[in-house]
């Protein structure tokens, strides 16, 4: 490639200058195509016939691995389908240190292990099908508030704490091959993620071994040839420091940059390689298909540059039907399997056959503007089945609850009396008296901070329940003998007010179901689903309970503001633990319409537990090598005849004389030769941290009446003398098993030495520390039903 095709492979052309949210610049003349990169992490934005998939907060709540892959690979299909080459998920950052955090429903929960597990499984699903997946956002992008721009937010946080906490999903992701990641808008320590050298090129590219691409998170860029020097590999949208503007800071820039010396042109053919080595592996040079939509119109016509507002004019959309049968019984699936019983006193669920239904609250209906009422579904109104942003899609349908209550009601003669708006209490408070059972709709919503939606900017403000559904439940509680409650939430909230009244008698928290939302919540409520749904965060009794250091930062404290994370490896059900608060609901907990029973733990060793892993293996294989001969300035200026597309994003340089060659200094350590990383070694890091050192199983028993599904999750307590302090339980296993009645099943966890080891600061390596490890097996995070230890080997 000439210099200016390798430039054109790494920048954006711009915001709306093609189909995708993303596309990048194509080489034609050696058939290397423009990359179409799509948001989300649920399923493809801004397109039709499309599935809207169970966010991610959802998945992580069945903590079933098989749905994970299957949601993966159905979302991977229908990229495919419509032709995008890297589609924008999963999400892993934000990881819910906050639990107000606007968009941690994106991802899978607030546990690193849980983050990771379901990271690795979205990423081997997604990438089966071709299609490139993307580790989302890099890193520390915990909160919305102050989350772009000069005066983007710096998340402080410490080595122990990012290795433990944050970096974790993203090394299960380098494990499973992920071809991207975007690096994100924030500071990390005060250096913006995406020109952060440490983060970059030793952290994820040497430490992990990261093989692929890091794009920008769209505008998170601060600089040019800084954050190409600190290992971001593509611009993305390609326009500059402000949305649309067409003055990018790579494209010609970075041909001007390779030409004057201040970048080195074997930096340029790192990025082009690890572009296009990700594209050959995903098998995308054969039979990818070409986009066949536009993010931009409905329209089957229209300028094929949307960002040009003008001609050429062709067909944008091909309206391709992606959604196969199979991924509509995943997204029902994933939606039915993640619903958390919390409470069914009475064993009020499942429903039989009643005959009066009362159905109470605006979440349970459809807007009346229609599933889609607002962009990027930036409001709540309705029922809620995703969160807002980028991470959102346009619903093709979405099946509310109410219709699908009535539907199976009808079906045996039951009547479905519905009252929709929260505030009509006292109507609804009469109503409620009369009926058999009583099913009430409360929600809380929040999204990207690009929109705000009342006092929810992004983050939300508080962890209530959103437009007055205390009240209505209140109003439903006091009058119904047997009310069901039913929570659709971005994330954890506060139900003191009526979580003990004695005729709320069950609690189904439900998520954000997707657009099989009734569905999925009939086969539940009826019982053709046994509940088998575990929190993938803790529920607390007051926001204060989650710690000193869980509130989101909402007004400015420096310039820029200033995020320290001293709750450092103490997150979610971590400082629950360790400061002994009794939660309301804790990580990890569901009922289920039957009971289980946990017996016979046996705990195998298969390795030493030796403080540190076998030393770094060698490279296994060496990088290519390219002419480092630079062209003329000459020769990359716009070829003579060219045709510019209007507002387009080229290579080229307008003049050869702004050339002017250099020496510049390259950043103090540039052109020292780094030591590699101990740590490091393969994609995801030092092998021997992979290896298997211990096996734990135990075997569960379905001692019910019903079939059923139960979570077996592994916590490990690290041994007490250990020179760091760590919380009393960490995840370190989870497995789904499907039981008949009177069933068991030996379930074996697997227990790396990573899982085993701590991240130690001085020797900056995984260390295991000396002495014996609690092993405890359970139903939740505080309820085990099974222990031992395993000793250490004594080392010191
Ligand atoms: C979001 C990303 C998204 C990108 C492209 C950004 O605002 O933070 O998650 O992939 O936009 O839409």
């Amino acid at each position: 490639m000439t210099l200016t095709e390798k430039v054109n492979i790494t920048t954006g052309t711009g915001w709306a200058m093609g189909p995708c949210v993303g596309n990048t610049g194509p080489v034609p003349r050696l058939g290397f195509p423009s990359l179409c990169l799509q948001d989300g992490p649920l399923g493809i934005r801004f397109a039709d016939k499309i599935t809207s998939f169970p966010a991610g907060i959802t998945t992580g709540g069945t903590w079933d691995k098989d749905l994970m892959r299957l949601r993966g690979e159905a979302i991977g299909a229908e990229n495919r389908g419509k032709g995008v080459h890297i589609t924008l998920g999963p999400a892993m950052g934000p990881l819910g240190k906050h639990p107000a955090g606007g968009r941690n429903w994106e991802g899978f929960g607030s546990d690193p292990y849980l983050q990771g597990v379901a990271a690795y499984e979205s990423i081997l699903g997604i990438q089966s099908q071709g299609v490139v997946a993307t580790a989302k956002h890099f890193i520390g992008n915990e909160q919305e508030h102050f989350r772009q721009g000069p005066g983007a937010i710096s998340a402080n946080i410490d080595d122990r704490a990012l290795h433990e906490i944050y970096l974790w999903p993203f090394q299960d992701s380098v494990k499973a091959g992920v071809g991207a990641v975007m690096c994100s808008y924030n500071r990390v320590n005060n250096s913006a993620a995406c020109q952060n050298s440490w983060l970059q090129n030793n952290i994820l590219k040497d430490e992990l071994g990261f093989q692929g691409f890091i794009m920008s998170d769209w505008l998170a860029q601060m600089s040019g040839v800084a954050s190409v020097l600190a290992g971001m590999d593509m611009a993305m949208p390609g326009d500059g420091l402000t949305w649309d503007d067409r003055v990018p800071l790579l494209g010609p820039r970075l041909t001007e940059a390779v030409l004057n010396s201040s970048v080195p042109i074997d930096r340029l053919d790192d990025m082009v390689t690890r572009i296009v080595a990700t594209w050959y592996q995903l098998g995308q040079d054969k039979n990818h298909p070409e986009p066949n939509f536009s993010s931009w119109t409905k329209n089957t016509t229209g300028n094929i540059y949307y960002g040009s507002n003008e001609g050429p004019v062709g067909i944008v959309n091909q309206h391709v039907n992606v959604m196969a049968d199979h991924p509509t019984t995943v997204a029902r699936k994933v939606a039915a399997e993640a619903i958390a019983l919390l409470k069914n006193d009475k064993k009020t669920l499942p429903l039989e056959l009643p005959m009066k239904i009362g159905v109470y609250g605006e979440d349970a209906a459809l807007a009346p503007g229609g599933a889609n009422v607002c962009a990027d579904r930036g409001c709540n109104q309705g029922t809620l089945a995703v969160g807002w942003g980028s991470g959102s899609t346009d619903f093709e349908y979405l099946v509310d609850p109410l219709s699908a209550i009535t539907k199976k009601a009808q079906s045996y003669g039951g009547k479905v009396t519905a009252i929709l708006q929260n505030n009509a209490t006292d109507v609804i408070a009469a109503s409620a008296k009369k009926q058999d059972i009583c099913l009430v709709f409360v929600n809380a919503d929040s999204g990207e901070g690009y929109i705000q939606w009342e006092d929810v900017a992004g983050d939300r403000p508080n962890l209530t329940t959103q437009k007055g559904g205390d009240d209505l439940v209140l109003a439903v509680a006091n009058n119904c003998d047997n009310t069901v409650v039913i929570v659709h939430s971005v994330g954890p909230i506060i139900m003191e007010k009526w979580v003990n009244k004695p005729k709320v008698r069950s609690i189904l928290w439900a998520h954000l179901p997707g657009m099989e939302s009734g569905n999925a919540l009939v086969d539940v409520l009826w019982g053709s689903t046994n509940p088998s749904g575990k929190l993938p965060y803790t529920i607390g009794k007051s926001l204060a309970d989650y710690g000193p250091y869980a509130g989101v930062l909402y007004t400015e404290n420096a310039s820029p503001p200033q995020q320290d994370f001293l709750d450092g490896v103490f997150i979610d059900h971590r400082h629950f633990d360790a400061n002994k608060i009794t939660p309301r609901y804790e990580f990890g907990y569901g009922l289920s319409y039957t009971t289980f029973s946990y017996s016979n733990l046996r705990k195998t060793k298969k390795g030493s537990f030796s403080p540190l892993p076998a030393p770094r293996p060698g490279a296994s294989a060496k990088p290519p090598t390219y002419s480092s001969k630079l062209p003329r300035p000459d020769q990359c200026t716009f070829p003579a005849g060219f045709t510019k597309i209007n507002r387009m994003i080229y290579p080229y340089l307008e003049s050869a004389d702004t050339v002017k060659v250099g020496p510049y200094p390259y950043p103090e350590g540039y052109t020292k030769k780094q030591t590699p990383s101990q740590a490091g070694g393969a994609e995801g890091g030092n092998p021997a941290l992979w290896e298997v050192l211990a096996e734990v199983s135990v075997v569960v028993k379905n001692t019910g009446k019903v079939a059923g599904a139960e979570v077996a999750q592994l916590y490990l307590g690290f041994p007490p003398n250990a020179p760091v302090p760590f919380p009393p339980k960490q995840l370190r296993g989870f497995e789904k098993v499907f039981l008949k009645p009177g069933e068991s099943q030996k379930v074996t966890f697997a227990l790396t030495r990573r899982d085993l080891s701590y991240w130690d600061v001085t020797r900056q390596n995984w260390v295991i520390p000396n002495g014996n490890f609690a092993v405890m097996v359970g139903t939740s995070s505080r309820k085990i039903l099974a222990q031992g230890s395993l000793a250490g080997d004594g080392y010191y």
